[in-house]
């Protein structure tokens, strides 16, 4: 393919080309001042910037620069509303370019497969319809201002429990239709000028040297023309990544990576037009965006984008349950705030998004503006999660007092981050035990929830209201007090199903997978695709949430196109509504969930007033993907068209034929639970049937190898690997108890020892890792051996 770049790249030695593959340091890339080749900058970013003062350092050592902490994607998805998705992506666009970012790593795109996956807080759904279109909007508006957006992290990368090491291994459909879907949007509509390839491997095989991932579905099915960027660390074998497709391997190892291109090169093992190829990519996507970013305004408007992050959590916050229309609150009530969230804010997620903010509101210094009653506060629990049982008492006194209670709860900082999946999905024991003591005082209870995920709520029936802001950013403390006195009128929806508990939850048998491999059995059956199809009972359903005001849907119109039809808001006050539409196929041959979202739209009506909206079918709205035709193809029959307020709310139903493409069921010989959805309990036998070949071997030989992580040190039969699990174990334990989750050790815990190459910036080389592995194979002196001469030799 001729080189669009040509002029530049002939003239780079071997050596620099090399180079440029690599990162250079933490976040920027080599530049070439003599070809016109600048240094790119790239930086974190799903909910605001995460720009490093000074030197750039993985963990997040080095301060960032302040900068607006909005809603994390896990909140934002919760308005269902692309424009205001597109407005806060905007924002963060604005500001990289005021720190002269010329990438930001975002937005996250993975599906909660779980809820226990730690990094929930930065994903946008269970749902692939609903994270691709909210992507999409991000990549917009990160685009429309200058920078790249660089999505993330393809793909099949839903755990973080040994996540720079597991292999996801899944079954061609369910990758297509739930993991790699989003992403498939994505691409198409908005056209992401990088995507950030996974740590995990995907059947066997690391994402970032993936041929199927990164050619033939990335590239050749998506249309992607952007450029892959390693995630920080998941470079297993550079040769074969930039073979395969992959640009940059972030971050740099000065060098030591490159050293290997070249001796691939000079051995016949690599063309050299593969570098050329992969140069050309970068500079055909970054060139342009550098010198947008070059002419930048070096400020932000601060106020402006505080003032948006509140819009955006106002709009996110869910009202789940509003009994006797405890809510709005009238003003003049005497409140009790209990609970330190109200002091003290939960309102962003740990790990590579940390945002440090330009400033953070708290419920409790705003509290005085909104209530005119007498206002009193008590902590209630402390966020390390030790029972203090005298703030309990406390607590009740406060709220024997009061009106009314305002509780605020949630998952804790240490209790979801980046790095650890979380062991149960329940909220701290302590203040489980301070809700039911507050509601044996007083009835008028609403509890605030801050949490990035789902939590269970055995506490439920005991609160008049409840109202789930996520994690709010930081202005979420005003966006919640506007929605509590009903100077917002709650609008969001549940981006995911609240089940009652986690032992309901489809990859619950399953998640987060033993040894080596992270079988995804319940194959398409993620969510509500599971609870709906079975009829298990939830807590709330998938889209589900209240409003102030009511609303009636009426007069369906189907067309071969889409459906219009009417919302009226039957209330007093104004507000917005989320309709969605469901496709439900009758009778299906081959299986499938009951019903899949397939569009939706938000719109705002006044109240008496109807508006007519009109939702459109696309490409994919009738479509399963065939496993043995490897095309999406419709089976042919009626389909319910359902317009819902959420999965298990359908309005208004019509009914469509739709002409098949003819292929044959590739299934015939599946068992039956993948039919019925009763995924619950999947043999090997079933599975296979599934995957269409055997379980790959996941277990452990005996000995530890390069691409293990450290938590897996526990395994090692030498003592020096053991000494180092004890160390790091009690390290993360110790963090724990202080109610922090701390990324620095969480990082080493799940890195693979070939990680110890990008962390030391190429001190340790891949032969010196090979005598690591020795060592704590119980080799002692033969690894020692090999790391000495591979320091020496620097192999
Ligand atoms: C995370 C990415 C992040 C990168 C750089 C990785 O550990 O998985 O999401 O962009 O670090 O901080």
């Amino acid at each position: 393919m001729e080189l669009k770049n040509k002029k530049i790249i002939e003239k780079m030695t071997l050596k620099e080309k090399a180079l440029m593959l690599s990162g250079k340091g933490m976040w920027k890339t080599y530049g070439f001042e003599k070809y016109g080749i600048p240094e790119f900058f790239l930086s974190d970013g799903p909910h605001g910037m995460r720009t490093q003062e000074g030197a750039g350092d993985w963990l997040g050592i080095n301060k960032s620069k302040a900068a607006t902490c909005f809603p994390t994607a896990a909140t934002i998805a919760n308005s269902w509303d692309k424009n205001l998705a597109e407005e806060v992506a905007g924002a963060l666009g604005k500001e990289a370019v005021s720190f002269g970012v010329d990438m930001i790593l975002g937005p996250g795109m993975n599906i909660k497969r779980s809820p226990l996956c730690g990094r929930n807080f930065e994903y946008f759904s269970e749902d692939p319809y609903l994270a691709g279109e909210m992507g999409a909007a991000y990549v917009k508006g990160i685009q429309s201002k200058g920078p790249a957006a660089c999505p993330k992290h393809f793909a099949v990368n839903s755990q973080e429990l040994r996540r720079m090491s597991n292999n996801s291994v899944v079954d061609e459909r369910t990758l297509r239709e739930i993991y790699t879907a989003a992403f498939e949007t994505m691409v198409e509509k908005s056209a992401p000028k990088a995507i950030m390839s996974s740590y995990n491997q995907i059947n066997g095989v690391y994402a970032n040297e993936n041929q199927y991932l990164l050619r033939k579905l990335l590239r050749d099915a998506f249309g992607f023309q952007g450029i892959v960027v390693s995630d920080w660390g998941a470079s297993n074998d550079h040769v074969e990544g930039v073979r395969c497709g992959s640009n940059l391997e972030m971050p740099g190892n000065s060098g030591t990576t490159a050293k290997e291109l070249v001796r691939a090169v000079r051995a016949g093992k690599l063309d050299e037009k593969v570098l050329d190829q992969r140069i050309d990519e970068i500079l055909t996507v970054m060139l342009p965006v550098h010198k947008r970013v070059e002419q930048r305004k070096k400020s932000f408007d601060v106020a402006a984008h505080h003032k948006l992050a509140r819009h955006a959590a106002a709009e996110s916050i869910v009202l789940l349950k509003n009994e006797d229309h405890i809510l709005p609150l009238s003003s003049q009530k005497k409140i009790a705030v209990i609970g330190e969230f109200a002091e003290k804010a939960r309102y962003q997620g740990a790990g590579s998004s940390l945002v440090n903010p330009t400033k953070v509101e708290n419920s409790l210094d705003l509290a005085g503006k909104y209530f005119s009653g007498k206002i009193t506060y008590e902590p209630g629990y402390h966020r390390n999660q030790e029972t203090d049982q005298k703030l309990v008492e406390k607590a009740k006194k406060a709220a024997v007092e009061a009106d009314v209670v305002l509780l605020f709860v949630g998952l804790d900082e240490a209790s979801e981050s980046e790095g650890m999946d979380r062991v149960h999905m329940k909220m701290p024991q302590n203040q489980l035990e301070l809700i039911n003591a507050v509601a044996q005082m007083n009835k008028e209870l609403i509890v605030v929830v801050s949490a990035g995920s789902v939590v269970e709520m055995p506490w439920i029936k005991k609160a008049k209201a409840v109202l789930h802001g996520y994690l709010g950013g930081q202005a979420g403390a005003s966006a919640m007090l506007d929605v509590i006195t009903g100077k917002v009128n709650p609008s969001g929806k549940l981006n995911e199903t609240y089940p009652i508990c986690y032992e309901d939850t489809p990859a619950y048998a399953y998640y987060p997978g033993k040894e080596r491999n992270s079988e995804y059995r319940e194959g398409v059956y993620v969510g509500y695709r599971y609870y709906d199809t079975v009829k298990k009972e939830v807590l709330f359903p998938f889209g589900f949430g209240l409003s102030y005001t009511d609303f009636s849907y009426s007069n369906l119109k189907l067309s071969d196109n889409g459906v219009r039809f009417c919302i009226t808001n039957v209330g007093k006050i104004a507000g917005a509504e989320i309709a969605q539409l469901y496709i439900e196929k009758e009778n299906p041959a081959v299986f499938r969930p009951v019903h899949e979202l397939k569009g939706f739209c938000k719109v705002f009506v006044q109240p008496g007033e109807t508006k007519e909206v009109e939702i459109s079918f696309e490409d994919r709205t009738f479509t399963y993907f065939n496993v043995q035709t490897g095309k999406w193809e419709i089976e042919e029959g009626n389909y319910k068209i359902i317009i819902a307020k959420n999965s298990r709310a359908a309005v208004l139903q019509g009914k469509i034929y739709r002409k098949g493409t003819g292929a044959e069921n590739p299934y015939k010989e599946l068992p039956d639970v993948y039919q019925t959805g009763h995924i619950e309990n999947i043999t090997d036998e079933a599975y296979e049937k599934l995957l269409g070949h055997r379980i790959p071997d996941g277990t452990w030989k005996g000995e530890l190898e390069k691409n293990d992580a450290f938590c897996q040190l526990y395994y090692a039969k030498g003592a020096v690997g053991r000494l180092i699990y004890w160390i790091l174990d009690k390290m993360l334990k110790d963090s724990e108890k202080k109610g922090e989750a701390n990324l620095d050790i969480l990082f080493f815990y799940n890195m693979p020892f070939r990680g110890l190459v990008n962390t030391t910036h190429g001190i340790f080389t891949s032969g010196m890792v090979d005598g690591f592995v020795k060592i704590v194979n119980g080799h002692i002196l033969s690894g020692l051996g090999k790391m000495i001469g591979a320091a020496i030799l620097r192999k």
